[in-house]
């Protein structure tokens, strides 16, 4: 696949990721850095940025779609997005998320969903929610070469079970459960693991414990690598951001501005100008305009 950069060269000896290049950046201390993408543009922006993985999220339930959780997002609205990032991704690695229900009712169901990303999307990693109790499924999925990314701690599509967006793993018993979670993720071959909502310092010791990379979303900074949701990156959510969201641009206000310009310029005969319309040429016009003309004189 061959794509013109939107801005600027991109890095051709930039090198693709794969599962083999995340080890090797857990090893080297070099953090991974991943972006969630819903959509071309975007994905082309992250990718010519030289962001290592691109996460299909099922936050696009919310960020794209105004759903209120992410619950409701179907497997058809997460591959059309997925085939949309597919071809705006050239070095990173593409990450499908499995939307709820896809792998949660039976097993052979979630083995035929996660290759319909591969097959039909162009992932090249699913992730899936839950610890110790999906192990079987991933060694399953992983059978199927479709390598996996594990993702603990706080598990959106459990919100009704946890109740509510919670930081999990602050008592020893849960801590310890998030461990013995890793570890049966970690021995079952995840290719990495998410790591959301939990202390930085069992974040930590996670890390320092398993042999696949850690990604962590305010998980604090021993992660082996960081994601972020890109609205959450660019201001363009409608709610009060976690703690842990940083914003490096405002993309809320840019674009409000730009579109209340537009407006008042269509109110006020500004837009479009002469200059932004199309002209016949003189012949055509004066073609045109004799052939105005007889039909005056017919009128008259
Ligand atoms: O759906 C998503 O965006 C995610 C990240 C928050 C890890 O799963």
């Amino acid at each position: 696949m061959s794509l013109t950069p939107i801005g600027g060269l991109a890095d051709e000896s930039r090198r693709k990721t794969t599962t083999a290049s995340l080890r090797e950046k857990k090893f080297h201390h070099d953090p991974i850095t991943c972006l969630t993408a819903y959509d071309y543009a975007t994905a082309r922006i992250e990718d010519e940025a030289g962001v290592d993985v691109v996460l299909v999220g099922d936050s696009l339930a919310q960020a794209m779609l105004g759903y209120e959780n992410t619950l409701s997002v179907t497997m058809e609205e997460m591959l059309h997005h997925v085939k949309a990032v597919r071809r705006g991704v050239k070095n990173a690695l593409l990450v499908a998320d499995m939307p709820y229900g896809s792998y949660q009712i039976d097993a052979s169901g979630a083995v035929a969903n996660a290759a319909r990303f591969v097959k039909e999307g162009g992932a090249e990693m699913v992730k899936l929610e839950g610890g110790e109790k999906r192990a079987d499924l991933i060694r399953r999925i992983i059978d199927a070469e479709i390598p996996v990314a594990g993702h603990i701690g706080l598990t959106p599509q459990s919100v009704n079970v946890m109740g509510g967006y919670k930081v999990q793993g602050k008592s020893l018993g849960a801590i310890e459960q998030l461990m013995r979670d890793a570890v049966a993720l970690d021995g079952a071959g995840v290719s990495c693991l998410f790591l959301e909502g939990i202390p930085r310092e069992v974040a930590a010791m996670i890390t320092a414990e398993i042999s696949a990379p850690t990604v962590g979303i305010g998980a604090g900074p021993e992660c082996d690598g960081q994601v972020l949701v890109f609205h959450d990156l660019v201001s363009l959510t409608f709610g009060a951001p976690a703690k842990f969201v940083r914003h490096y641009a405002d993309a809320r206000e840019l674009m409000a501005k730009a579109v209340q310009g537009y407006c008042a310029d269509v109110k006020s005969h500004q837009y479009p100008s002469d200059a932004e319309s199309y002209h016949l040429s003189r012949e055509a016009k004066a073609a045109l305009d004799s052939v105005l003309d007889r039909k005056l004189a017919i009128r008259r």
